[in-house]
């Protein structure tokens, strides 16, 4: 919805806000400038229950916003009626846990009256790579890795990106995460798969998710999960005691070599110089280390946000809504919140 009384600056102050799971976030940015990013979890409370209870992060969320918003304003030495327009995540995710936020948001703009701007959680985990490197502009190769979603993405300009290949079935941070279970590990699944695989020794072998030489665009990961399970078992049922560790290192190299080659190729097939990714998969140290040193041996640039801007929080939400406040894409005070929103709309 454009509204053509807003006066476009070219350095807005926008508050993002962000609250489609478990994190209830804030941030403030300048432009591409981050000045300020918050953020109350309700990760610990959920872990004694093994995943996100929608209803303990609605409430949750009910609880934090106001400080977390305070917060982020303070932090950023904002005062609420300079802001220039409120962005807040309107989907994916768990419907009442993005109508707290949401709602907030509207509040805001309604009692400010500056423009409310509603923001896809996927394309925010593609804007945090925008507040890494304030300079880069598309075309970029982008790889998406996160809870739900897991693809290469040929971002073409901020407003429009071409899916080039994507996952058949689990997204890769689900994989990690049912990994996780599998190995006994606690929720937050991915990270403490990466904290066991750091010591592992031994490499087993994993029927890959990648097929070497496969022109084929195509990702699968139920295959990998399965192979995980099948490799536990047999060892159970020969009584043989196999490494943990080994498990969580090797399954780390199968999930994660593929979206590396599968990016860097890509970048090169197309021409592409800049290489940038997003979603909660992209903090683990292995897939960051790789994909730099593939980009640096192909001669393309790696653009990743830091680690902590990988994973939910405001600052992407914000990003991405700088990318929507230039085009005047303003929401109407009765948008409602989303579960689902198909990638690539
Ligand atoms: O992007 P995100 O915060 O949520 C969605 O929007 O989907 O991603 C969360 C996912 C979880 O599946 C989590 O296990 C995974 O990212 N993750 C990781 C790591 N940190 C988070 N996976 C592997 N290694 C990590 N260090
Ligand atoms: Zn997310």
């Amino acid at each position: 919805m454009y509204n053509p009384d807003v006066k476009i600056k070219s350095s807005p102050l926008i508050l993002g806000i962000e609250s489609s799971c478990d994190e209830t976030a804030a941030a403030v940015i300048c432009g591409r400038k981050l000045l300020s990013s918050e953020i109350i979890s309700s990760a610990a409370e959920q872990s004694k229950y093994g995943g996100v209870v929608p209803e303990i992060a609605s409430r949750a969320h009910a609880d934090a916003v106001d400080e977390v918003v305070f917060r982020a304003l303070k932090s950023a030495g904002v005062r609420l009626k300079e802001l220039d327009a409120v962005a807040a995540t309107y989907g994916a995710g768990l419907i009442g846990a993005l109508l707290v936020g949401l709602s907030f948001a509207k509040g805001l703009a309604y009692s400010l009256n500056i423009p409310l701007i509603a923001v896809n959680h996927i394309r925010g985990h593609l804007a945090a790579a925008y507040l890494e490197d304030e300079d880069i502009e598309p075309p970029f190769v982008t790889l998406l890795a996160s809870g739900g979603h897991t693809a290469v993405l040929h971002t073409k300009s901020l407003y429009e990106y071409e899916v080039l290949g994507g996952t058949s079935d689990d997204a890769a941070g689900e994989a990690f995460d049912k990994v996780a279970r599998v190995l006994g590990l606690s929720y937050p699944g991915g990270a403490n798969v990466e904290r066991l695989a750091a010591e592992g020794r031994n490499c087993i072998a994993l029927p890959s998710a990648y097929v070497k030489n496969s022109t084929s665009m195509r990702f699968s990961y139920s295959g990998l999960k399965t192979a995980v399970i099948n490799v536990l078992h047999n060892a159970e049922q020969r009584g043989e005691n196999i490494s943990r560790a080994d498990i969580a290192c090797s399954f780390q190299h199968a999930a994660i070599d593929m979206l590396v080659n599968k990016t860097v190729e890509s970048a090169k097939r197309l021409g592409v110089g800049v290489v940038t990714a997003g979603g909660g998969v992209v903090a683990n140290g292995y897939l960051r280390s790789s994909l730099k040193s593939a980009c640096d041996m192909a001669g393309l640039k790696c653009v990743l946000p830091e680690k902590k801007y990988c994973t939910d929080n405001a600052a992407m939400i914000a990003a991405e809504g700088l990318t929507q406040y230039f085009a005047g894409n303003f929401a109407p005070l009765d948008i409602t919140a989303r579960a689902q929103i198909p990638l690539g709309s």
